[in-house]
């Protein structure tokens, strides 16, 4: 008997049979050819999570009306025939593997950025207000800034709106009702409509929308537009597809926004004009830099199970629920009732197969996200998504390394980077021996777990994966050139160093020490220098001991490793809490912050630790520059494809070129 019983039962949408209750969420990966069809990364992306074991894969906004109403060129399309063979292609290799797929109906309206690259005014219900992004939202670094704004500083761009007429309104929900049976041609096994996040049909719902013709004002005109998209729909389907629509619970940080009593009545008038299920979301005011978290891709399990469980009970509607929930919450929000399907977004980015290791009661050995928003981040630079510990997501049409033959591999160091690639190698076949010098692995990432839980469940993880291995793994040993003979190849996964002295001031003498334990080693007052998530974390744990915490940088930014989403949530949890930060300052203010404090901790990134004279070999992770877990993972993966594709044994300590990624491509 399984311990995830009600997660993997078998469950229905209408008629809609599915073999278990787990749901990919809709995520708009991005990853469609250039002109909206279907590409084989993308199928090969669904192929490993329908492989994976998930019950029902959600195709993140297909655009009924592309390349109108779309925010990206990039994004799947089903508003034209000639994507029925790649759709066709897409659903069957979901099928083979018993999973089901339905298609994210979207017109994105407001949000339909590759309209205005074309030269088009976005179509919208009413004149939307000036975006005003607050000053934690302001707090990225220039090429980020200006990959969002793309569609505003491109020449020739449109940065208008049209205001829909009604013929404008029956046109695009015509698009819904073509898109949605086009869909059914090409074997998917239903469509979402998305009635949320401020896309067009949401506008409409909005008490901002004050249209007086009949398509806004009180609620019945409010819901006017999904309400006959739904019966449009239903008319081009027939009665037995499986039709639902996303529907967000509430706005957040809005003065007139949607109420989750008024959208519990619109779910009622949903399921009156025949939708199969609700999957209920959130949506916030996007000029808070906290919108996405607090709302649909929230960063601490909040609201969205309490409003599930409510709707289920006063509607009697099929739920699909979601919102960072680990497998044990899962399971148990449907063996208690509050919904009847749970969605997983950034865990199956992380780990495809987490249903099927739950099937095998393996729960352990799902590689954990670490909740970095890599993913999300990625898509508001308007790039595929990637994922910071699954380098394979996105990328997973790219076939596995294959050695031509094992090899001898010395991986030295077993911080992430060391570890990551001493358990690829080990997968692809090689023989792998891994020293670390410490008496424990895990380098500056057992630091970092101190300071936060996914970090230290992806400790935790590596930890057992390595031990599932038969790397030969030796503690307490240094490096010696000169036994490196022994082996084909030499992978230095040295690490970095974030912490340093700094002269004349108060430091703290044992700072790992101090991150796990707090002691009087620290005073009262605590000035934190550094621009990387590591002086941002370390200044939120020292306010939550108790300091006064001041974080200095000379940036506009700090934590420009984690996807905006991420860095902004942080950065706002930090200035709740009482924390000062401070930005853009000169390095000549320093000395004068540093008079004041009574003990500073400097995390200025060091560049890479220096490699012992005459040596040679493959340099993964911060030893080459100080990045993050995305460059430890990609760079483990990169080498492994590296070595599969070597035919003849490289001379050991024949210095192999040191890349250097830029700062931008250690982000990703
Ligand atoms: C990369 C990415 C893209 C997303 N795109 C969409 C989308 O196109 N449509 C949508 O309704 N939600 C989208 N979302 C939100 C997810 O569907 C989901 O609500 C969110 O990831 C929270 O679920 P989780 O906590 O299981 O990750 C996206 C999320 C991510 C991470």
């Amino acid at each position: 008997m399984t311990a995830y019983a009600a997660l993997l039962s078998p469950g229905r949408i209408g008629s809609l049979e599915l073999r278990n209750r787990i749901v990919l969420c809709p995520m708009g990966v991005l990853l469609s050819n250039p002109d909206g069809s279907v590409s084989d990364t993308e199928v090969a992306f669904y192929e490993a999570r329908a492989r994976g074991g998930a019950g029902l894969l959600l195709i993140g906004t297909a655009n009924v009306a592309y390349p109108e109403g779309t925010n990206h060129p990039q994004m799947h399309a089903v508003s034209d025939d000639r994507y029925l063979p790649g759709m066709r292609r897409l659903a069957d290799a979901v099928h083979r593997h018993g999973a089901k797929v339905a298609a994210q109906l979207n017109y994105m309206g407001v949000y339909a950025q590759y309209d205005m690259l074309r030269g088009e005014p976005r179509l919208v219900p009413y004149e939307p207000a000036f975006p005003a992004p607050d000053a934690v939202g302001r707090m990225l670094p220039r090429e980020e800034a200006t990959a969002m704004a793309t569609a505003w500083l491109t020449p020739g761009a449109n940065t208008g709106f049209r205001v829909a007429t009604e013929d404008d309104i029956h046109r695009v929900i015509g698009r819904y009702a073509e898109a949605a049976a086009r869909c059914q041609r090409a074997g998917y096994d239903g469509v979402e409509i998305h009635a949320g996040h401020g896309y067009f049909i949401d506008s409409f719902l909005s008490p901002r929308n004050q249209r007086t013709d009949g398509w806004g004002g009180d609620l019945a005109g409010r819901a006017r537009v999904l309400l006959t998209v739904i019966d449009e729909v239903r008319r081009a389907v027939g009665p037995d597809y499986p039709v639902w629509i996303r529907l967000n619970s509430r706005e957040y940080h809005h003065d007139v926004g949607e109420t989750f009593t008024e959208q519990t009545e619109v779910a009622r008038l949903a399921i009156e004009a025949g939708v199969d299920a609700i999957h209920l979301t959130a949506y916030a005011n996007t000029d808070v830099a906290t919108a996405a978290t607090d709302a649909y891709a929230p960063h601490r399990v909040g609201d969205l199970p309490r409003y599930a469980a409510e709707l289920r009970r006063a509607t009697g509607a099929t739920v699909i629920t979601f919102g960072r929930h680990d497998v044990d919450a899962a399971e148990r929000l449907i063996a208690d009732g509050t919904g009847d399907f749970v969605g997983f977004g950034r865990r199956l980015l992380a780990d495809p197969d987490l249903p099927r290791k739950l099937a095998g009661d393996r729960p352990e050995q799902i590689r954990p996200c670490i909740y970095q928003y890599t993913c999300i981040g990625n898509i508001a630079l308007r790039e595929p998504m990637r994922c910071a510990v699954n380098p394979r997501a996105g990328r997973d049409a790219e076939p596995l390394p294959q050695p031509s033959g094992p090899r001898r591999v010395l991986v030295v160091g077993a911080g992430p980077a060391g570890l990551e690639s001493a358990i690829r190698l080990n997968h692809a076949g090689h023989r792998v021996t891994l020293i670390e010098r410490d008496v424990e692995v895990g380098g500056m990432l057992r630091h970092a777990a101190a300071l936060d839980e996914p970090l230290a469940d992806y400790l935790a993880w590596l930890r057992r994966t390595l031990a599932d291995t038969d790397v030969d793994l030796r503690l307490g040993a240094e490096y010696d050139p000169a036994g490196a003979t022994a082996y084909d190849e030499v992978v230095l996964a040295t690490g970095g160093d974030w912490t340093s002295a700094l002269p004349g001031a108060r430091t703290v003498p044992d700072l790992a020490g101090w991150l796990t334990a707090d002691d009087d080693t620290v005073g009262a007052r605590v000035l934190v220098l550094g621009t990387g998530a590591p002086a941002l974390r370390i200044a939120q744990l020292a306010l939550v001991r108790g300091r006064a915490t001041t974080l200095v940088t000379p940036e506009r930014y700090v934590a420009p490793e984690l996807g905006a989403p991420g860095r902004h949530r942080h950065i706002q949890d930090y200035l709740d809490a009482g924390g000062q930060l401070l930005l853009r300052t000169p390095d000549d203010a320093v000395g004068e912050l540093v008079a004041g404090a009574d003990t500073v901790i400097d995390v200025r990134p060091r560049v890479g630790t220096p490699l012992p004279e005459g040596v040679g070999g493959h340099v993964v992770g911060d030893a080459a520059g100080p990045g993050a877990i995305n460059a430890a993972t990609r760079g483990a993966m990169e080498l492994a494809a590296t070595l599969a594709t070597r035919r003849s044994p490289s001379r050991p300590g024949s210095p192999a070129p040191r890349r250097k990624p830029s700062a931008r491509e250690r982000r990703r």
